[in-house]
């Protein structure tokens, strides 16, 4: 099974309800994804490995740590844009790449425009984050999966604000047991289900529309 993480944290709880309501406009939209970033990156980067990392103070030496893993991060745009902030802003040396795609609106079909990844020889401690504030059919996350399946890159995490249990099912059924080994899934809340044009219920609508006022 999918390992799901359901981050439950009261300011996640009430900026998710700002982001709801449909009176909220852009500029408070845009800011509180951006602070519930901040709560799900340290969540998600309590995971990280470290390894042991000797410094000196200016009494004596001391043990200390430092981050094993090189990481990744890939947001889906557009809306991904607006969960950066947190992880960025808490661990500079992130590389921070961007993957483009729109849902087709016939089919919900994910339709590539864009994708951007550096060289990165050692898959072995490398772990991607992809962001994305929704997950509904689930098929903007499964592409993404894919593609860095098809690179070699194994530890995968999918982070998001609010998913659709369809679209949970779907990414579970897509990927082995061996590949979902070392893939992780955080979501701030897991909705009732999708309406008939893909739209997450309750939802909060066009994440990305909203965030840029489109
Ligand atoms: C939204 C959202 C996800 C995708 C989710 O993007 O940000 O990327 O839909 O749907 P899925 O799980 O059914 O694939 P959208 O296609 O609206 O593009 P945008 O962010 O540029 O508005
Ligand atoms: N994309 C969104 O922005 N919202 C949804 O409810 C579904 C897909």
């Amino acid at each position: 099974m999918l390992k799901v993480n359901e981050v439950n944290h009261p300011l996640v709880a009430h900026y998710l309800t700002i982001l709801r309501d449909k009176a909220t406009g852009k500029a408070q939209f845009k800011s509180s994804l951006e602070k519930i970033s901040y709560i799900l990156a340290v969540d998600v980067f309590s995971k990280l490995n470290s390894e042991a990392k000797i410094v000196e103070t200016p009494l004596m030496k001391a043990k200390g740590s430092k981050i094993k893993n090189k990481v990744v991060l890939l947001p889906i745009l557009r809306a991904g844009l607006g969960m950066t902030a947190g992880f960025t802003e808490l661990y500079p040396e992130i590389i921070v790449s961007h993957i483009g795609l729109y849902r087709d609106e016939e089919n919900l079909r994910p339709v590539k425009y864009y994708f951007k990844f550096p060289q990165i020889k050692d898959k072995e401690h490398l772990k991607v984050i992809i962001v994305d504030p929704m997950v509904a059919t689930g098929g903007s996350v499964i592409f993404t999966i894919e593609y860095l399946l098809s690179m070699g890159i194994k530890n995968i995490s999918i982070v998001s604000l609010i998913s659709a249990p369809e679209g949970i099912n779907s990414i579970d059924k897509r990927f082995s047991a061996q590949e979902k080994e070392n893939m992780s899934f955080y979501t701030c809340k897991i909705d009732d289900k999708l309406n008939n044009k893909g739209y997450i219920l309750p939802g909060l609508g066009d994440a990305g529309d909203r965030m840029f006022g489109t």
